[in-house]
């Protein structure tokens, strides 16, 4: 049996600007997809969380292959509609492709648990492919693995940047600018996670961003690009105070987006009036809301109305 496990991860900074070329900062956090790969008759994948499948290799590649069409053809619309139809189908999506990637047709049998809420803001689906991948592809290089993992997260998100792959993998606190990812330096310190229970779609809230007037758009993502200069440094250092000045000050440029919602902007306000920082992590439109606080256990009874997690940044990668 093959096991492997990815970690979930968090924007630091970045999200949305990140796919115009600017600059992210995400870090890994200690909640971690698991995955276990055995060889078998066929298909089987039981998850807790993403339902089960049950199906032959060969339709499982025909539905990755008509995907990775749509996909070709920009018809994205259709393509996340054949995604998300049923749970099954997403597995159906990762298996195939995957399996494509990794040039076999061999049946197995794969176990999936996780602790990462999916369409959250932490990097599920990353986690998801690149564990599974690893665990599926035996010593497949680590360059191959992150391919394959984005290979797969372009049939659930259209054209993601590669950064929630690149720091699932890597693990740490990582910079990601023009497809290139550097690990940073930084002191480890933990976040509150403040729930919104919306679940939102990466693919069609980078589209809705895209429809902003350029005008509009590209002063703001150079403030967040000059923003993240900022961070760089000050995830370096001891200390919240930098790292939450430039969180509630980020949140503003992200509701300017159109990407926050009533509840985020709320708790935003919450954690802003008790002396903290607040924003969105990842694509935004509900999910997560990521919070620094010198006292993150009095900030979360402040904050008692809402299902809230602590959270370690900068933990390990995949293994
Ligand atoms: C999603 O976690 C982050 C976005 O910047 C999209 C991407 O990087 O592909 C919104």
């Amino acid at each position: 049996m093959e096991r492997s496990s990815s970690p979930g991860k968090i924007h630091l900074i970045g999200e949305h600007a990140v796919v115009y070329g600017k600059p992210a900062i995400l870090a890994a956090i200690d909640r971690r997809v698991f995955c276990s790969v055995f060889p078998s008759k066929g298909i089987r994948i039981f998850s807790q969380g993403f339902g089960s499948l049950y199906s032959k290799p060969k339709d499982c590649i025909d539905f990755a292959c008509l995907l990775t069409k749509l996909h070709e053809c920009g018809e994205f619309k259709r393509l996340f509609a054949e995604v998300r139809r049923s749970p099954s189908a997403s597995l159906k999506a990762l298996a195939g492709k995957a399996m494509l990637e990794l040039g076999t047709e061999d049946g197995f049998t794969c176990k999936i648990k996780t602790q990462i809420t999916p369409n959250s803001g932490l990097g599920s689906s990353a986690a998801v492919s690149l564990s599974f991948v690893n665990a599926l592809s035996h010593n497949a290089s680590g360059k191959k693995v992150r391919d394959a993992s984005l290979e797969i997260e372009k049939l659930f998100h259209g054209r993601p940047s590669g950064a929630d792959t690149a720091v699932c993998q890597r693990g740490g606190m990582v910079w990601f600018e023009n497809r290139r990812v550097t690990g940073l330096k930084f002191v480890k310190r933990k976040a509150l996670l403040v729930k919104t229970k919306r679940e939102s779609t990466t693919g069609e809230l980078v589209s809705m961003v895209r429809k902003i007037d350029r005008r509009k758009r590209e002063p703001i993502m150079d403030e967040i690009a000059s923003f993240a200069k900022e961070m760089r440094g000050a995830v370096a250092k001891n200390g919240n105070g930098k790292i939450m000045d430039i969180f509630n000050c980020v949140q503003s440029d992200l509701r300017a987006l159109g990407i926050s919602t009533e509840k985020t902007d709320s708790i935003c306000s919450i954690v802003r009036s008790n002396g903290g920082g607040a924003k969105i992590s990842g694509a935004g439109g509900g999910g997560n809301v990521i919070c620094v606080h010198d006292n993150l256990r009095l900030l979360r009874k402040k904050l008692s109305g809402y299902d809230t997690e602590i959270v370690s940044l900068g933990e390990r990668g995949l293994i």
